[in-house]
């Protein structure tokens, strides 16, 4: 191993003892989750106390366990006394339920969606996604873990003891003032932390362990394996368990991206392993190599003083002792079945072309990125997508550093990067991917299902959330075509109580048509008036989903209505 590092406060002995016990985070389950997003005061490093929020806690926050088909309400109270978001990153949830840049909860307010949840068992996160303020809130400790289990991945012989066998690891990158307080200068971050513990380590008994991995750093990609390059088995991508489990010695994880491992310990107790970096290996263009560009010019002021950039360093020791009652000794040969959306179906493919604000080789790694040309505008939908649709996007990268690309509302399946196949690991569902640097390209196919929304749009963007807050971000709606939106007037209408049990109040209206439609189209009631204020008796209708359609002089607006 070339290039091992002793670095930061204390020098971290790389095949020492490390100091801090890993942190496994509480645990919130059941239909009603409670998150505070609070501040807090938290201890790095012994001696100091370091400003934080956290959900619940100084930082961080409870790994939530949901389980597939059941449905959930999860109130978010927002206890700063800034705004902010709180985003499912990578469920397929309806975009006002999604909590992207559009769904702000106010100080003091609590914002409470509820949905069925829908994902296949695999590792999730939450964090949040205010513009301009997303790296800022996730810096200062702002993310959680979602872990979503189902009856297939229940079937298979894995470890899933949480906390026993099963271990969440979020790694982050993280810089300090001589304060000790956490700061934004992203190419200072040169202190490691695991589920916000510096310098950890882990206990971990000598039998088939499960790590979810979880890159949650603002920019640095890690290019993991274990020391004496000990094979591991990969058994999951972001959204679902992979096809079989795909053994590795390194796993390259980007900003947003998730794989759950397994390792067998069975023969190690007593002894110590220690997960870590080798971004010695990373190529150039790669946030984390010896240079974050491709080309020598192109650098990130503070990067090259940077001790973790293009060195092998230790992220997480494994400490193994002994094994539990009844453990996992093998590795499972096949997990579950893919079925990737075939290409044939695909109606469309979208190009997207990642490129600088201003060419020269310090905006070719600095930034501000665009997409298409176009900076982020919250008033601007870059895709208007039919319900249903498969598609295929082919994403450009003319840029001289690696982006890891995320879309909201889908998980997709990768086609091809720079052209070639997909590794074994890759072929799952993702929500995150790397495209290469310098006209590297990645193509991936995906199917926008369930969820139509024409006024609240899905997000996609550069997971590297500095990139992201500059810009690197556009937005797309799906749109139900059996149910037309046609808007073009600016009445502000008011509408209660939505879910409605018998009579619904329409308040604000001027001369009008209104229509009450069942979800398949049909128009169950029509009433013309001329009243600024109405009510529908909804009674006998069938708890369910409707639409209001509210038709004037120069304008069709379309309410959704639930009937209890
Ligand atoms: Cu993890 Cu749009 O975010
Ligand atoms: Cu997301
Ligand atoms: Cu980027």
């Amino acid at each position: 191993m070339k290039n091992l590092i002793l670095f930061l406060l204390g020098l971290l002995p790389l095949f020492g003892i490390c100091q801090n016990p890993l942190i496994i985070p509480d645990t919130l389950s059941g239909d009603t989750l409670n998150l505070t997003l609070q501040n807090g005061q938290f201890s790095f490093f012994s001696g100091s106390q370091t400003n934080t929020i956290g959900y619940n806690q100084d930082i961080l926050g409870p790994t939530l366990f949901l389980e597939k088909n059941k449905e959930i309400t999860i109130h978010v109270t927002n206890s700063l006394n800034a705004p902010t978001t709180l985003h499912w990153h990578g469920l397929h949830v309806s975009s006002e339920n999604d909590g992207g840049p559009h769904t702000v909860i106010l100080p003091r307010q609590v914002w409470s969606p509820s949905f069925i949840v829908k994902d296949f068992a695999a590792t999730y996160w939450y964090h949040p996604h205010l513009h301009e303020h997303t790296e800022e809130q996730v810096t200062l400790g702002a993310a959680g873990f979602i872990i979503v289990r189902d009856s297939q991945e229940a079937s298979l012989n894995l470890p899933r003891s949480y906390g026993k066998d099963d271990f969440p690891v979020v790694i982050q990158s993280r810089a300090f003032d001589a304060n000790k307080q956490l700061v934004m200068a992203t190419a200072l971050d040169t202190a490691i932390l695991c589920n916000a513990t510096y310098d950890a380590f882990l206990a971990v008994p000598a039998q088939v362990i499960r790590l979810r991995l979880l890159n949650g750093s603002t920019e640095r990609i890690y290019n993991l394996g274990f020391q004496g390059n000990r094979t591991f088995h990969q058994i999951a991508s972001d959204g679902s368990l992979l096809a079989a489990p795909v053994s590795l010695t390194r796993l390259r994880l980007a900003p947003g991206e998730r794989a759950e491992i397994l390792l067998n310990l069975n023969s190690l107790q007593g002894q110590s392993l220690n997960l870590l970096s080798f971004n010695s290996e990373l190529p150039n263009g790669y946030y984390g190599a010896t240079r974050p560009g491709v080309m020598p010019v192109a650098t990130i002021p503070g990067y090259t003083n940077n001790p973790l950039n293009g060195s092998d360093f230790q992220v997480l020791q494994l400490q193994v002792g002994q094994a539990s009652l009844n453990p996992v000794l093998t590795i499972p040969t096949t997990l579950i079945t893919q079925n990737p959306y075939p290409v044939a179906q695909a109606a469309i493919t979208r190009n997207l072309t990642f490129q600088p604000d201003q060419m020269g080789p310090t905006g070719m790694v600095n930034g501000p990125f665009q997409i298409n040309g176009r900076s982020y505008d919250s008033s601007f939908i870059d895709y208007r997508i039919p319900i249903d649709q498969v598609e295929i996007w082919e994403i450009q990268n003319s840029t001289a550093i690696a982006h890891p690309f995320h879309i909201h509302d889908v998980q997709f399946y990768l086609l091809d990067i720079d052209g070639a196949t997909p590794p074994a690991n890759m072929q799952g569902r993702k929500d995150v991917v790397l495209v290469p640097p310098m006209g590297g390209t990645v193509r991936f196919i995906t199917k926008f299902d369930d969820f139509a929304n024409d006024k609240v749009p899905y997000m996609f963007h550069c997971h590297m959330l500095s990139h992201e807050d500059d810009g690197m971000m556009g937005q797309f709606v799906v749109f139900d075509n059996s149910i037309a939106i046609d808007e073009t007037g600016d009445i502000s209408i008011s509408m209660y109580p939505n879910p409605v049990q018998e009579q619904l109040t329409i308040e604000g209206l001027v001369p009008s048509t209104l229509e009450l439609i069942n979800i398949s189209g049909q128009i169950l009631l029509i009433k013309k008036t001329t009243n600024s204020q109405e009510q529908l008796n909804l009674k006998d209708y069938a708890p369910g989903v409707y639409y209001l359609k509210i038709r004037t002089n120069d304008s069709v607006l379309i309410y959704k209505v639930l009937k209890k």
